[in-house]
């Protein structure tokens, strides 16, 4: 029986499926948030209550789950997609009935909607100091092997175009089905090694990354020499593989567990009691936490669920995230984030080398690439701090 008094919002990530482990995170980040707003005595006094649908993966029910939310369960804002094909179809549905939609995913760029608030990294968060990281201390020749879907694919052309400017080259590029195994990444994984680029980069998602970790590790490639490198695989992944396949492998994102800050400490113990363990903690998770945090806030000030109050509330919005001080962009509705890069040491667990000083400015359309640049942006981390 819903609350009449509640504030009902709409939550669609998938508990089943290829990428559930991912979207779990990011749905525990989710409540883990309600939980701090209710705790703290609701919005104006009523709490906030999701309506949570699981879409188990399959892209299609994303628009299906997503439109019965917003007409028979008469929902305004709605959180949730992992993949950038789930949010393609989600878009056009809350477009049409005006509803807010909040993605906590980073994903490949070049996309603006009134109704969408983005919480994951784009590209310049995330692709060109990974390039730039990879050239430095690898070398320039990469090879890419991706998931088969608009994410790989558009991320892979950005992350071309970066590479050319540094003077990069890529060696091979591969795609494969999500219901490729661990035998299914055989032959490409034997072909890396035979190969020897100086890095792999990697936008296999969900289980099937796992696959391919452990099928590289099984054909003799070691993340020590030629790391794979990635914008997606977190703790809760690397876990999964285990430290002997994850050992020397690459992710660049906004937030990682190991980030030794008041904020993450506090964010890991809420999310320890919540949840009985902290182990699938994921830069995803954290980026759902802090976009409802984000929407309280607003809808605080706001006191009604009117999109167009709601968003130009969130747009100039700033929270002190677990990552650290993030803000929504009001020139696109992307949000600032932080920027670092982590390697998986013996135990499998992720060390951050390098940060940047400060969140950056999310550039969707990639109006300044500047790979140049970025090395005056960032420092080598000595310790494992922010
Ligand atoms: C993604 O599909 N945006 C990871």
């Amino acid at each position: 029986m819903s609350n009449q008094e509640s504030w009902r919002v709409g939550v669609l990530f998938s508990t089943s499926g290829v990428t559930s482990i991912i979207e779990q995170s990011q749905l525990n980040g989710t409540l883990l948030a309600i939980d701090e707003i209710n705790a703290a005595g609701g919005v104006r006094g009523r709490p906030i209550e999701p309506i949570c649908y699981n879409p188990d993966s399959v892209v299609a029910r994303y628009g299906e789950l997503a439109e019965k939310l917003i007409v028979e369960d008469r929902i305004t804002a709605l959180f949730g997609c992992y993949m950038s094909s789930s949010r393609k179809e989600v878009l056009p549905v809350v477009e049409r009935r005006n509803v807010l939609f909040f993605y906590p995913t980073l994903y490949e760029g070049f996309e603006y909607s009134p109704n969408m608030i983005y919480g994951g990294a784009t590209p310049n968060q995330n692709s060109v100091p990974l390039a730039n990281y990879l050239m430095n201390t690898f070398g320039k020749r990469i090879f890419f092997v991706g998931s088969d879907y608009i994410y790989p694919r558009e991320s892979n052309r950005v992350m071309r175009n970066v590479l050319r400017q540094g003077g990069g080259e890529v060696v091979g590029e591969r795609f494969y089905p999500f219901d490729t195994d661990m035998a299914g990444f055989a032959d490409v994984a034997r072909e890396i090694v035979e190969l020897q680029p100086d890095a792999i980069f990697s936008t296999v998602v969900g289980q099937m990354c796992i696959d391919f970790y452990r099928a590289y590790h099984a054909a003799g490639g070691d993340g020590r020499t030629c790391p794979i490198a990635s914008l997606t695989t977190n703790e809760a992944e690397i876990a999964a593989i285990g430290p002997e396949a994850a050992v020397g492998h690459i992710t660049a994102a906004p937030y990682f567990r190991a980030i030794n800050s008041p904020a993450n400490r506090k964010f890991l113990k809420a999310y320890g009691q919540k949840f009985g363990s902290v182990r699938d903690v994921t830069s995803c998770g954290e980026a759902a936490y802090c976009q409802m945090h984000m929407f309280a806030t607003a809808l605080e000030e706001v006191g009604e669920m009117d999109t167009e109050r709601l968003r130009e509330a969130l747009l100039g919005a700033t929270f002190d995230a677990p990552q650290g001080h993030i803000k929504i962009d009001p020139d696109n509705n992307h949000t600032y984030l932080q920027s670092r890069i982590a390697r998986v040491n013996e135990q499998g667990e992720f060390i951050i080398e390098n940060k940047v000083r400060r969140a950056i400015k999310p550039d969707p359309y990639l109006v300044y690439p500047g790979i140049h640049d970025w090395s005056l942006r960032t420092q080598k981390v000595a310790q494992q701090t922010v």
